[in-house]
């Protein structure tokens, strides 16, 4: 084949110079993604059977990722020991480790170690106040037992919906500052924290797992499978129909202007469940403002059960009996009466 004059060369040197410049400015490239993690795990078929026989999927969604919470931390700053590729076997990942990220009010690394003190101070802590591990130490949960939501998964199935507390206030914020950008990134951080992530039904279910499982209960000598009673009452009733605003397990457990990981039992006397305190939790300005502190004696872990409150369960029988009872003979007498308007000469039997 005969060469190409020189000049075509150059052009030809030129044009894909130009081609690979272009090719790496717009293709889409997450920040988090620096050590390529992405060139294999973007694929859906990534997967391995493992020892157990169970599949295990090593999938990661691109766009949910960059959705998530966790978007600007590189794969490599929580996965640290995975320094080259191809990759060996990876270690379970430490929540608490420090990331490259800087907390701009302290100008320190980043990390959760505060969240693991506050979860230390409260009754899921693992260790006692003589610094002894608790008895069942396995029942006490770990960042990964709360939160084992899909890690890719945006924050929130409402996010999406509702960015900020309202996109309409974002006007206030143009009057004064100009760079959408800017406003947009700071009304984003701020807001989204503001409100709560997950709606109660599903803090109820992270909480299910240990709270009602009977021998957890039992070896901890608590009173109530707590997520089955708190569904038993109106507000876990509403709950289960995704109305947000019942409370949750965080709005009677955590003190006000406490961590939510900071939950403490209900003999301390700084618990918001405590019988000092229960009052408050009830005519809090968002609940039942104009109630009396007594509300606070109804039980809102109610099992309804023969042994433990017979009163409501009689009534509670007894309303399903009524209801039934009024209902089933009603519906019978208009199925009779369907039947004969379609069926206006139909006998049973033969007629004389
Ligand atoms: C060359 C392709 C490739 C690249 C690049 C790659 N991985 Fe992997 N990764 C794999 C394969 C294949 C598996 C499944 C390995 C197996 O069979 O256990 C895997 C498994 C994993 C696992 C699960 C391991 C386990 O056994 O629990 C993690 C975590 C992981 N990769 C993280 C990363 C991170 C973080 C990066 C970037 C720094 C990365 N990978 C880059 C191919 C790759
Ligand atoms: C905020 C920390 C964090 C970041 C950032 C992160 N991961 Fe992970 N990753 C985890 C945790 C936690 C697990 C669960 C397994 C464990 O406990 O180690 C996990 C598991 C995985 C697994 C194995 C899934 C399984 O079922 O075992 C793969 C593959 C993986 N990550 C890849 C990536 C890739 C690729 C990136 C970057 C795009 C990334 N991770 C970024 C924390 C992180
Ligand atoms: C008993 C369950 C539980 C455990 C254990 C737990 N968390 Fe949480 N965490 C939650 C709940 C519930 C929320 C609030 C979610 C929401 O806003 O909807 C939360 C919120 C958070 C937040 C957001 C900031 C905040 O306080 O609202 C961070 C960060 C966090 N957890 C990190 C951690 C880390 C790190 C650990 C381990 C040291 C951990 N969590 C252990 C239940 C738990
Ligand atoms: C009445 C005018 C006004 C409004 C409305 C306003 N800002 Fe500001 N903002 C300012 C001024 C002036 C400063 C600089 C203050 C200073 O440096 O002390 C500022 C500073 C800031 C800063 C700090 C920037 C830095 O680098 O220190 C942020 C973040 C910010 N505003 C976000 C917002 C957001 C988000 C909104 C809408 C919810 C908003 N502002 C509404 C006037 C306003
Ligand atoms: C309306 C407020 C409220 C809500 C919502 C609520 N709790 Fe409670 N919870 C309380 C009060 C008050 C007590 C103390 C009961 C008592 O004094 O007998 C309590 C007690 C408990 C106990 C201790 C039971 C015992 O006696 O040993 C656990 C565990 C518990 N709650 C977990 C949960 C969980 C999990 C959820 C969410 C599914 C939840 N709570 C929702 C108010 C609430
Ligand atoms: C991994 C298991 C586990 C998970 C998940 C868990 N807990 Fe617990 N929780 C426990 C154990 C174990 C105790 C008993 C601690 C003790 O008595 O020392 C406890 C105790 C409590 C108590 C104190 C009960 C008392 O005696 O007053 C409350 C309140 C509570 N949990 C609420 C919650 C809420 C709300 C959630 C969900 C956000 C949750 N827990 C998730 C294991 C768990």
């Amino acid at each position: 084949m005969k060469a190409l004059p020189r000049a075509s060369r150059l052009i030809a040197l030129f044009c894909f110079s130009v081609f690979l410049l272009i090719s790496f400015t717009f293709t889409p490239s997450y920040a988090a993604d620096v050590g390529n993690c992405l060139l294999c795990h973007k694929y859906p078929g990534i997967s391995r059977v493992d020892e157990e026989g169970k599949l295990r999927l090593f999938y990661v969604n691109e766009s949910i990722f960059s959705n998530s919470v966790h978007a600007k931390v590189k794969c490599e700053g929580c996965h640290t020991d995975i320094k080259k590729i191809p990759h060996d076997v990876a270690k379970k990942v430490d929540c608490l480790v420090e990331c490259h990220i800087i907390e701009p009010s302290s100008e320190k690394k980043f990390s959760h170690k505060d969240v693991k003190e506050f979860l230390g101070k409260s009754v899921h802590g693992p260790i006692d106040k003589e610094g002894k591990e608790k008895k069942y130490i396995e029942d006490y949960p770990t960042c990964k037992d709360c939160h084992d939501n899909p890690l890719y998964r945006p924050l929130s199935f409402f996010k999406k919906v509702r960015p900020g507390i309202s996109e309409a206030s974002l006007g206030r914020c143009r009057v004064c500052h100009k760079k959408e950008e800017f406003i947009y990134r700071f009304y984003n951080h701020v807001t989204t924290r503001l409100h709560k992530s997950r709606n109660p039904l599903n803090i109820a279910e992270v909480c299910a797992r240990c709270h009602d499982n009977p021998e957890i209960v039992a070896r901890h000598e608590m009173s109530t499978k707590a997520v089955f009673s708190y569904g038993e009452t109106f507000h876990g009733k509403a709950a289960r129909f995704l109305d947000e605003r019942v409370p949750d397990c965080l709005d009677c457990h955590i003190s006000k202007g406490e961590s939510v990981h900071q939950m403490l039992p209900k003999e301390d006397p700084a618990s918001s469940i405590h019988a000092d305190n229960k009052g408050k939790i009830c005519t809090n300005i968002d609940c039942h403002p104009s109630a009396s502190p007594k509300l606070a004696k109804y039980s809102v872990h109610a099992e309804f059960n023969l042994k433990q409150s017979p009163a409501q369960y009689f009534f509670t029988v007894f309303f399903i009996i009524l209801t039934g009872g009024t209902l089933l003979p009603l519906m019978f007498i208009i199925l009779l009466d369907i039947i004969r308007r379609f069926f206006p000469n139909a006998t049973i039997g033969r007629r004389k």
